[in-house]
């Protein structure tokens, strides 16, 4: 449970408040690079972090994300000509480039210099790894981008999704370090006798009350969630919260894997979920059997349908389940083993997390031992939050490095130290599959 207070600060991130303040100290994923699919092309409403903004990508290829409202007299660059090198408010003809610069005046006489002397609020864009970075920060020259293992893979060997979520950021967040509820919102209609004998599936539906280990870490917070696996092994899940808003989540193999997601507030009721991961590659697909997926028959689709993009501030990457269709559920196969009945792990999480409202009220909530991560993201995030109202540079914001971590599956002797024991297999780019031959 959080105070009310704390919940405000943790939840909202609009310009000026603490959390916004704290955020704004990191890079954001803003939009996948796709959406801006060539020079000159089609400008995007992109709202991020409560402010409206214009994405642009301009004649060169560079992308500039500015305010959307005209530095003149307020029209909606949206509305804008983009074109050679920048983009033209249609109200009056100025013209901005991607940094903010005014490049044109035509309806200002010839000797005004007007021009020099205004500068439209941008924000500084990177591209790495299919995703838009946006620096909204205060400093002049912004640090470097975080290092995720999977930022650095080639595009034939990565893969790109971003998703609305129509909830405030931290409980959809949250919803990903919640390990205990995959036993139940998504394989609650899959029984041990539908899986593969000694997989990671088969262990985690038999034993759907794992137990958790938290610690602490400079990028933020790590656990490990172990539950029996063979006689005299214990099957761990693994994976991180990353501040200020990144999780990576253990769905695949520790040591082949590398995945992050971003939970990037739009505004305090909406968030963009941005996720960066591996494909499985051929050569690893035998390794299948050791990941949770395509273990049973009965094991959901990750993705239920979408709809197709529209140019409004929520258009972008919606489900074509949703609230006001109440996600699709099927009562008839919910009540035929299904168990939601609702169509596509993704979707599952979003009915779940959207259902709380657009900010659940955590003086409500009743928080137990299975929700011991929840507990201490939100401990890390406050004090990290505290520290850097006192001055202090927020976590990983000059250490780029951090975010060279690796989460998944593995089965540890029981008693073995889950930490020293998986310190190697958290490293990026090796691969490790003897190791995991050795122990299953
Ligand atoms: S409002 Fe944009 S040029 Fe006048
Ligand atoms: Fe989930």
């Amino acid at each position: 449970m959080l105070s009310r207070e704390e919940n405000d600060i943790l939840t909202r991130v609009g310009p000026g408040t603490p959390m916004g303040q704290f955020m704004r100290e990191y890079w954001v994923p803003a939009l996948l690079s796709s959406e801006l699919p060539k020079p000159d092309c089609d400008p995007v409403r992109v709202m991020l972090l409560g402010e409206r903004l214009i994405a642009f990508r301009d004649s060169a290829g560079r992308v500039g994300l500015i305010q959307n409202h005209c530095p003149h007299r307020g029209a909606s660059l949206f509305y804008g000509r983009n074109e050679e090198g920048g983009l033209r408010c249609v109200y009056h003809g100025w013209k901005f480039d991607v940094a903010g610069r005014c490049l044109d005046m035509p309806n200002e006489p010839p000797e005004s210099d007007f021009k020099h002397k205004l500068r439209a609020r941008a924000y500084p864009c990177v591209e790495r790894g299919g995703l838009v970075w946006a620096y909204l920060g205060p400093r002049a020259t912004p640090p470097p981008l975080p290092e995720f293992e999977a930022l650095a893979l080639p595009e034939a060997e990565r893969s790109n999704f971003a998703s609305l979520v129509e909830c405030n950021w931290l409980q959809a967040l949250e919803g990903d370090i919640d390990t205990s509820h995959a036993g139940f919102l998504h394989w609650g209609g899959i029984a041990p006798e539908d899986v593969t004998p000694d997989t990671f599936l088969y262990w985690a539906v038999k034993d759907r009350a794992p137990r958790y280990e938290v610690v602490d870490t400079a990028y933020g917070v790590m656990y490990g969630a172990y539950r029996p696996a063979a006689q005299g092994y214990r099957y761990w899940r693994i994976a991180q919260f990353l501040c200020p808003f990144f999780t990576q989540t253990p769905e695949g193999v520790l040591g082949y894997h590398a995945v992050f997601k971003a939970w990037v507030p739009m505004d305090d009721h909406h968030t963009l979920a941005f996720s960066v991961r591996r494909r499985v590659l051929d050569a690893l697909g035998n390794r299948q059997r050791f990941s949770v997926e395509g273990q049973s028959s009965k094991y959901p689709p990750v993705r239920a349908a979408r709809l197709p993009n529209h140019t409004g501030w929520f258009g972008r990457f919606r489900s074509e389940a949703n609230a006001e269709n109440d996600y699709q559920i099927d009562r008839s196969r919910q009540r035929a083993g299904d168990y939601t009945g609702i169509p596509g792990i993704q979707t599952q999480d979003q009915a779940m997390t959207e259902s709380m409202g657009p900010i659940y009220d955590r003086t409500e909530e009743h928080l137990a031992v299975s929700d011991v991560m929840i507990i201490r993201v939100r401990r890390r995030l406050l004090g990290a939050l505290r520290r850097y109202e006192t001055g202090e540079v927020p976590p990983g914001v000059d250490q780029p490095e951090l975010y060279l971590t690796r989460s998944g599956g593995v089965v540890l002797p029981e008693g073995a130290d889950w930490i020293a024991a998986t310190d190697e297999l958290r490293r990026p780019f090796t691969d490790h599959p003897e190791r995991l031959e050795r122990w299953v």
